[in-house]
Parts: structure tokens; C-alpha cells; sequence
């Protein structure tokens, strides 16, 4: 293989009309990444000395939400695929080759690219694909079995219409001629536009060999050009995923129905049931369970937890042995420790809980810190928000919380402390107490219902 450097041009500018949507194409998203992103993860496996990327549409967006470092160029007339690179050319030395990606192309792996610079060498590298419905795509023109052109659909006649093998538009170049074959590029064809691919036709004048190599699946070099496409790469995408894990011994109930949105790390004898959506990083221990329709996004759960199903957990840590759900619901910052049960309609937010403690039906714990060994009655509300500000609310370890107690923040409970049902507690409480807030019983003794009036 060749061992002159290697920089990547990707072309991100157009619109993108035919997804109908605010958002420019390529930051539509696969497997919870921008495609765009993707592509230039995948461009950056290959150790390239520079990566530019072509913007037009929406660029501030692409520039506001891609995290990457890389060479921006800016087309603000999209005059054609020739045109966005001959624009990037200010950042390709002479020496070297050019790789050539789309934005809106987001399954191709380092394999296929691989592959291609290979049988690239220091001459021209083309992927190519043969398809059944070649409608649309650039033909590839061969004499005697050469590569000798690349014809357009809306150019090509109909003999060439009738060629199957198609171009995929992702080529490898070298630096050396790249200026020279942009700069005379015409733009005389039925679109008006700087074809990249006459380059092909411009490498045989000067005698340097096009070589083809086909994608060994379609999809590592389909493009996306509306949303039918779009999801059909992302089943693609998650069914990929799905694969890796059921070999990395990970359960799925259904490998159809799940869906990774980030990257999963997982201990031994994992099990997810269907309908489960994992987005940003997850962390999932030894033996742990995730029942059916739970969304779980940048969160840890230690080994042995199981998740019931319906629950909803976002920028949490889950201790070892807890019981989570049905229906609940972990938002940001939420610290359980080991052997904590949270049950249904239980929402926290910003809480710790320690070790054994329990939360189990129908209460919120906000800006809270809840010792071990705690348990929160039916109907426990922190009221952590005055209108204004949000207060902390703190509960010692081995506290008995009876049910539909109102915390009002900010308040303290001590160790052992027990709060009698119904309680609205506004003061702080020693190790130790009973606390009762709430209004006595009355009882009147034969009480005699008012009647209705006979008329
Ligand atoms: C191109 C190829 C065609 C190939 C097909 C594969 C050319 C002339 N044709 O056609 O042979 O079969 O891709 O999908 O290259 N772009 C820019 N700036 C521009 C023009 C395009 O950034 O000025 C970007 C687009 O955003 C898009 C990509 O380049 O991501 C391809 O452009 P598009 O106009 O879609 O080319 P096709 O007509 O599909
Ligand atoms: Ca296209």
C-alpha cells in the first residue's frame, strides 16, 4: 500500500429538499449522530493528515452542533460536486491524495475506504456499486474491461442508461494532479454544474489508471436523500449494533426491537426486553435487567439492578441490587446507592439515597439527600421550589416517612426520625422524634345529616 499521506475532503453543502425539514441534511441523525458526524468518525479512522468538510446550507447549524475538529470550507453556491472540492484545495498539499466522502453517506466502514486506498495506490481509486434500479446514479463507462468515464443520468444516453454499475461518488485522488483536472473542469452538461466525475475521464487522458472497487453491500456507500432512506439506514445501523451485542453475550428479547443511541457498556448476563431505547453513554453491570419500554439515557446501573418496565431514567447512577419501576422516572443527578427501591410514579431529580432506602409509590424527591436505610411513604412530596428558588431538603439515615408527608423545603430530618402520615413538616427535626403536622381528628357524636326539603 501506498505510503504517501492521506487527507479527506467531505462534501456536506447541499440542502437537501426531499427531507422537508428545517434541519440541513446531514445533521439528520443515525443511530442518535449527526450523519455528518459519523462520516467524519469514520474519516478520522484512517489517520488522514487533514480533514476538511464542504458546508453550504444551514452552516451555522452544521457548525453549531459538530463537535469536530476539522477544516471548514464554506460553499455558498453549491455550482457542483467538482466546484466543493476545488474550493477545499487551499488545504490539500501537492503531495499525498485526496479522499473524497459524502456527509449525507453515513454506513461507510474503515474496511471498504481501506480497501479502496489500497487498490488506489497512487493513482485513482472509485467505488462503485451495480445495482438493479441504477436510476439516478453516474454510470461507470468501461472500454475493454477499463474504467474510462463516468456518465450522469441526466447526461447518459440510453445505452448507457442501461449500465448497472454505478458510482457511489466516494473516490480517492492524487494531490498531484487534483488542481490541475479541478481547474479545467466545464461546467457544459445538462445541469450546469462542475462534475467531480469527469475527473475520470481527465485521469485517462493523462494516462493514470482509475481503479474500481465495488462496496460489498450496498448500504456502506448509500446515500441519504429523504427520510425513507433515512430509515433505512437506521434499522440497518441498529441492527448492526443489535448483532455486536447478542455476540458480546448481551440479551435482547427481540434484536428488532431496540434501539442504541450512543454507546453501551456492559457486564455479563445483561437482558433487555423489548422496546427499550439506550441513548448517550450507558452503563450496564453484571446481571442486570431492563424490562420492556424503558428509556434510559447517560446512565450507570451496577450489577444485579433490574429496571421494570415504563421507566424513564436520564443522568442517573444506579447502585447494585436496586429495584427500579414500573413507571418510574430518574432524572438528572439522581445517586442511588446499593439495594434502593424506587416504584411507580416515583420521580427524583437531583437526589441521593443511600444504601437499603425506599421510595415506593408516587412521590417526588427533589434537590434531596436521603440517608440509608429510609423509607418514604405513598404520596411523599419535597417541596423543593418556593417560586423563586429552588431549596435542599435532607433526611437522615433509618427515617419512617408515613404517607402523603409534604417536606417543605429547605428542612432537615435527623437520623430515626418518624413522621406521622399526612404531616406538613416546615422545621427541622432531631435524631430520634415523632413528628406530627397536621390537624387533629374531630369526631361529633351522633351528627344528624341535614335533609333535603320536602315540598
Ligand atoms: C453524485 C455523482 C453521481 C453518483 C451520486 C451518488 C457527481 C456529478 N455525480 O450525483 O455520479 O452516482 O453522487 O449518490 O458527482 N454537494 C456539495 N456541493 C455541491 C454539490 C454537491 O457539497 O456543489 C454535495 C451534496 O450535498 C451531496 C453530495 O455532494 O451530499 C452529492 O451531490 P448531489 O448533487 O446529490 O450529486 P448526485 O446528483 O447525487
Ligand atoms: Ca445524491
Amino acid at each position: 500500500m501506498s505510503q504517501s499521506s492521506l487527507h479527506v475532503v467531505i462534501l456536506a453543502a447541499g440542502k437537501g429538499t426531499r427531507m422537508y425539514s428545517k434541519l440541513p441534511k446531514v445533521l439528520h441523525q443515525i443511530g442518535g449522530e449527526p450523519m455528518v458526524q459519523r462520516v467524519i468518525d469514520t474519516a478520522r479512522s484512517l489517520n488522514p493528515e487533514s480533514i476538511s468538510v464542504v458546508i453550504g446550507h444551514g452552516k451555522e447549524a452544521v457548525l453549531a452542533q459538530v463537535k469536530r475538529d476539522v477544516n471548514w470550507v464554506e460553499q455558498n453556491e453549491q455550482l457542483g460536486t467538482g466546484h466543493a472540492v476545488k474550493i477545499a484545495l487551499p488545504h490539500l498539499p501537492e503531495e499525498g491524495r485526496t479522499l473524497v466522502l459524502y456527509g449525507d453517506v453515513p454506513l461507510t466502514d474503515t474496511a471498504t475506504l481501506e480497501a479502496l486506498l489500497e487498490a488506489a495506490g497512487d493513482e485513482v481509486g472509485l467505488l462503485t456499486d451495480v445495482l438493479d434500479d441504477p436510476t439516478g446514479y453516474g454510470r461507470i463507462i468501461r472500454d475493454n474491461g477499463k474504467v474510462v468515464a463516468i456518465v450522469e443520468e441526466k447526461d447518459a444516453d440510453a445505452a448507457q442508461k442501461a449500465i448497472q454499475e454505478t458510482n457511489t461518488g466516494i473516490l480517492v485522488l492524487p494531490n498531484a494532479k487534483l488542481a490541475g483536472w479541478l481547474n479545467s473542469l466545464q461546467s457544459n452538461n445538462a445541469q450546469g454544474e462542475y462534475y467531480l466525475t469527469d475527473l475520470i475521464a481527465l485521469a485517462n487522458r493523462d494516462g493514470i489508471a482509475v481503479h474500481p472497487v465495488q462496496v460489498a453491500a450496498s448500504y456502506l456507500a448509500a446515500g441519504v436523500n429523504n427520510k425513507v432512506q433515512l430509515a433505512e439506514l437506521e434499522r440497518i445501523f441498529q441492527k448492526q449494533q443489535a448483532q455486536a451485542l447478542l455476540k458480546a453475550g448481551v440479551t435482547l428479547r427481540d434484536p428488532d426491537r431496540f434501539d442504541l443511541r450512543g454507546r453501551l457498556k456492559h457486564g455479563q448476563d445483561v437482558v433487555i426486553d423489548v422496546n427499550v431505547v439506550l441513548e448517550g453513554e450507558v452503563e450496564l453491570g453484571d446481571d442486570v435487567e431492563i424490562g420492556a419500554n424503558c428509556i434510559i439515557r447517560n446512565a450507570t446501573i451496577a450489577s444485579g439492578s433490574k429496571i421494570a418496565p415504563f421507566s424513564h431514567l436520564e443522568g442517573c447512577e444506579v447502585g447494585e441490587d436496586a429495584r427500579i419501576g414500573p413507571f418510574a422516572r430518574l432524572r438528572a443527578n439522581t445517586k442511588l446507592g446499593n439495594g434502593v427501591h424506587i416504584g411507580n410514579f416515583v420521580e427524583t431529580k437531583n437526589t441521593t439515597m443511600g444504601n437499603g432506602s425506599k421510595a415506593n409509590h408516587l412521590t417526588y424527591l427533589g434537590d434531596s439527600e436521603v440517608g440509608s436505610q429510609t423509607n418514604i411513604g405513598a404520596g411523599t412530596i419535597t417541596a423543593n421550589y418556593d417560586g423563586v428558588n429552588k431549596h435542599r431538603t435532607k433526611i437522615g439515615d433509618d427515617v419512617r416517612i408515613g404517607s402523603n408527608v409534604v417536606l417543605v423545603a429547605p428542612v432537615s430530618l435527623g437520623n430515626k426520625v418518624t413522621v406521622g402520615a399526612g404531616s406538613s413538616i416546615t422545621k427541622s427535626c432531631e435524631d430520634n422524634t415523632l413528628v406530627l403536622a397536621r390537624a387533629r381528628q374531630t369526631v361529633i357524636e351522633d351528627w344528624i345529616r341535614p335533609e333535603k326539603n320536602q315540598k
